[in-house]
């Protein structure tokens, strides 16, 4: 792979060991993948930052990056971790706790900007042919598909080893020759924030890791597309969906030869309740937006009844205290910094969702799940 004198002065370690670290990982992979050469990057984001999730030889490794003085060169942000670190919901153990803490200690040692977010385009939005290194499966199919910037679906040490190297290989979906549908979807008429995630989980189980060019009866919103993105992302592999009337035409190539295919309504029904006798109904996943806090805020007339959490990242949640106090005081948790799928969840069986996403984890996890229509958690919930 071809390296510039910069690249080969970090990789010989003249930056430090961490720095050195970290490019060892960026050329092995590119190198593996077939890359000529490394991009720069204007914004790396890490997931895997759960300790539920990356355990004690996660935090071995970020410990020990960070005390090899790495430092990310680049704007970096981080996924959600395992609670709310302001209300500590869920309850988590005290060695969880602390493991946590150690976790977001090393980011910020790093220089990384501890956003435990899963939406980091909520908080700076890259433009179209923008280069990434994102770890997040729903935000890298978001990036691609609606901010038309570029990024590969990185793994959680990539994406830690781009922001401290400011580096990425170029391969795969950071080539625009790579960034052509490979069949086309046609869906029904749809209504819902949750419909668009069950048609984003059906997406998902058709295209597998192609990239769909998805056709809609309506256009959606940029959250329903966020809906869509993450599901198709979780049930699939979809890192790049071109979106009719959305995705940037000049990040793209278009295929004349697409195999087409039709997802049917009862396709999208049949992935959908009305649940009634419910312990937890959960939204914000991927985290909201302001549109979906203001909407939910309307659709919510009255007390709720259960036990009812909403997802934020904790810089939006100080943007909008107005909208959070009225939700918060219909009893609704608008928890900063995390999700039920990162966070170990002990306390309920039956979780009803408005995300295809949530559902696709949780079911895999042991619990009873069920999609709700966003427009129906309202009603349900003061019930
Ligand atoms: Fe975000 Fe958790 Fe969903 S990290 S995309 S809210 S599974």
């Amino acid at each position: 792979m071809y390296l510039t004198k910069d690249e080969e002065h970090m990789l010989s370690g003249e930056y430090g060991e961490g720095v050195q670290e970290a490019m060892r990982i960026i050329v092995k992979v590119g190198e593996l993948l077939g890359a000529e050469k490394l991009v720069n990057i204007s914004h790396a984001h890490a997931s895997g930052v759960s300790y539920g999730t990356i355990g004690e030889p996660g935090l071995h490794w970020l410990k020990t990056l960070a005390s090899k003085g790495a430092k990310a060169r680049v704007y970096a942000t981080v996924n959600p971790i395992g609670f709310d670190p302001f209300k500590i919901i869920p309850p988590v153990s005290k060695e969880f706790y602390l493991k946590q803490m150690e976790i977001m200690k090393s980011f910020e040692e790093m220089g990384f900007d501890v956003t435990l977010t899963c939406t980091p385009y909520y908080l700076r939005e890259p433009k179209p042919l923008e280069r990434l290194a994102w770890g997040e499966s729903s935000a890298v199919a978001y990036a691609n598909s609606v901010l038309g910037a570029f990024t590969n679906r990185e793994g959680g040490p990539v994406a830690v080893a781009a922001a401290i190297t400011g580096k990425i290989y170029e391969a795969g979906l950071q080539l625009k020759e790579n960034r052509r549908p490979e069949l086309m979807i046609r869906l029904p008429q749809l209504n819902d924030y949750a419909e668009y995630a069950a048609a984003g989980f059906r997406i998902g189980e058709i295209a597998g890791t192609k990239i769909p060019y998805v056709t809609f009866e309506k256009t959606p919103s940029h959250w329903e597309a966020k809906a869509l993105l993450a599901a198709s992302a979780a049930s699939g592999g979809v890192a790049m969906a071109v979106l009719e009337g959305i995705t940037p035409p000049s990040t793209y190539l278009m295929n004349d030869k697409m195999e087409k295919i039709e997802i049917e309504r009862k396709e999208i029904d049949e992935l959908i309740d009305n649940i009634e006798d419910v312990d937890l109904i959960y939204h914000g996943c991927p985290h909201v937006s302001i549109e979906e806090l203001i909407f939910l805020n309307k659709s919510i007339k009255g007390k709720v009844k259960k036990e009812f959490w909403v997802s934020v990242a904790p810089k939006l949640y100080e943007a909008v205290r107005p909208i959070i106090r009225e939700l918060e005081k219909k009893g609704i948790k608008v928890l900063r910094g995390t999700c039920p799928v990162v966070a170990p969840l002990k306390e309920f069986k039956k979780i009803a969702t408005t995300s295809a996403k949530t559902y696709f984890y949780l079911k895999r996890k042991g619990f009873d799940v069920t999609i709700v229509r966003l427009s129906e958690v309202g009603s349900v919930a003061v019930r």
